[in-house]
């Protein structure tokens, strides 16, 4: 009898909002599902809350202003399983709103790209070998329609003043990476794509309109992507978004 390997998928931000909930309807889906939070006893209780519910679930610390904690998490996973077969680049954050390209104060553009792109990118980098060792690697960067220079310059996709610079250049330059990362690993059997969640509620979103199950789905998606799905692009569910 063939016996399945459980599929591996790590999440980042998971505590709540969003990511929580694609940690849950990852496990639905069977995979062991690793909820990182960069604080451990807020992870270790959402851990415990999808395990209730009978889905196979763990927490552990990820923060993405600490390097030190992403290469405790590459040995974790390294020594438990030697893999990884799902990478889901949810954290991130939106600093003040009100201010434009303008005016942000430069300390505010760097403390924004410092989480939003630059520990993405330093993350991803130290779990790769993981992903490379995976029969069909997952890599999902939860970025932003706000994050679409397109969008922005035509006036009929109606983004109007919802301009916070800091927080949308830092989402282009992660979709950035999705497209060069894609490139770098057009050999391999990893795909990297960009998902846009949508309007959430969540505590970084008052006027969201989507429901967190809502909003997960396009990451879930993208991570149980098919070996002849797409890589390196930009999704909001099925639709492609442009950049
Ligand atoms: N909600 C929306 O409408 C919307 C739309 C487009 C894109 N997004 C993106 O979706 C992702 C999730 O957002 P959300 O709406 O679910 O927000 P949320 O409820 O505020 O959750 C954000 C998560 O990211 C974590 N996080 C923030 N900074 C971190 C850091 N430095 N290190 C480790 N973890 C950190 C938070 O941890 P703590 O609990 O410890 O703060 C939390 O777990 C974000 O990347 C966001 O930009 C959201």
């Amino acid at each position: 009898m063939m016996t399945m390997v459980k599929k591996i998928a790590l999440v980042t931000g998971a505590n709540k909002g969003i990511g929580f909930e694609i940690c849950r309807q990852l496990a639905q889906q069977g995979m062991t599902v690793w909820l990182a939070a960069r604080n451990l006893a807020a992870g270790e209780q959402a851990a415990q809350a999808l395990r209730e519910e009978g889905l196979d679930v763990f927490a552990l610390c990820i923060d993405m202003d600490e390097a030190s904690s992403f290469d405790a998490a590459f040995d974790l996973i390294a020594q438990q399983y030697g893999f990884l077969d799902v990478l889901v680049n949810n954290a991130g954050f939106a600093n003040d709103w009100s201010f434009t390209a303008a005016d942000v104060p430069m300390q505010m553009l760097r403390e924004t790209f410092e989480t939003n792109f630059f520990a993405q990118v330093a993350l991803t980098q130290k779990l790769l070998p993981l992903l490379k060792k995976s029969s069909a690697g997952r890599i999902v960067n939860q970025s932003s329609a706000l994050g679409s220079l397109t969008l922005h310059s035509t006036p009929e996709a109606n983004m109007g003043d919802m301009k916070p610079f800091a927080y949308d250049s830092s989402k282009t330059a992660l979709n950035a990476f999705t497209v060069h990362l894609a490139h770098a690993l057009r050999e391999t059997k990893i795909k990297v794509n960009s998902a846009h969640p949508g309007a959430v509620l969540t505590d970084a979103n008052a006027y969201g309109t989507l429901s967190v199950a809502e909003g997960a789905r396009t990451a879930v998606l993208l991570a149980t992507l098919p070996d002849d799905g797409p890589s390196g692009q930009f999704f909001h569910l099925e639709h492609a978004l442009p950049w």
